[in-house]
């Protein structure tokens, strides 16, 4: 069932993908269009209803041990362009532990990224590494979906295995399938199924990102 619907909607992503190409041909590119382009990579393979998760509250053996989080609100979230690229996606990390999450993303045999993590494929799209416990079924990985402006940025929806972006996609169905050493990270060889969007696409969309860069 769940493969039989990923192969429908990636059919009907790159027929629209085509219609695309043709309109990018004829009236170059313009906000509208990359907006438009956004709405390609979102392609469903899942159903079910968005959501939040709720944290698990973290167990502890002493009164006095910290757990550290990143519950991230949209001010944390930055133009990706001023993130750290790595192959076609960016890294960054809101509690410091940026080198351990870079030194993650460069390795061929894969880890598990520090909590603080975000990483961006497209502006539109961010998954962040929560506490242990946050969401056992996807790694940790909170997904959310977002809308960009000059303004900043606004979550549209926020959580764990339930979270959609705004097309219907399940993050989770498609991520799950990445070899596990990856943590949930697809890339473009870590055994996901392909977006039916090509690389040009996907620079393109990373470039329109629209806000500040700082
Ligand atoms: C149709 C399947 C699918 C859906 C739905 C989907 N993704 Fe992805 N995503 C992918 C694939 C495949 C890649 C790798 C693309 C590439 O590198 O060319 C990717 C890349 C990413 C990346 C860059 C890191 C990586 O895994 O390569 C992030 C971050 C990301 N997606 C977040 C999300 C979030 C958040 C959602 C939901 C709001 C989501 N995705 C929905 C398939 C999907």
């Amino acid at each position: 069932m769940g493969v039989v619907r990923l192969g429908l909607n990636f059919r009907a992503g790159n027929c629209v993908y085509r219609r695309m190409r043709r309109e990018i041909a004829t009236t170059g590119w313009v906000w509208g269009s990359a907006l438009a382009l956004a709405s390609l990579l979102f392609v469903a393979c899942g159903g079910g209803s968005s959501g939040g998760h709720p944290v698990a509250a973290p167990t502890s053996s002493s009164p006095t041990t910290v757990v550290e989080d990143a519950k991230l609100s949209a001010a944390d979230f930055r133009n990706i362009n001023a993130m750290t690229r790595v192959a076609d996606h960016f890294v960054g990390n809101a509690r410091g532990h940026l080198a351990a999450a870079l030194a993650v993303a460069h390795s061929a045999r894969g880890g598990r990224y520090p909590v603080g993590t975000i990483i961006q494929l497209v502006p539109q799209e961010a998954m962040v590494k929560r506490a242990p416990g946050f969401s056992p079924t996807t790694n940790d990985w909170e997904f959310f979906s977002l809308d960009v402006s000059a303004q900043g940025t606004r979550i549209l929806s926020r959580g764990g295995a339930k979270v959609l972006n705004r097309f219907g996609g399940s993050c989770a169905s498609c991520h799950s399938a990445a070899a596990s050493q990856f943590d949930l990270v697809c890339g473009t060889n870590h055994g996901c199924a392909p977006l039916p969007i090509g690389p040009d696409v996907i620079a393109a969309l990373q470039k329109s990102d629209p806000r500040p860069r700082h």
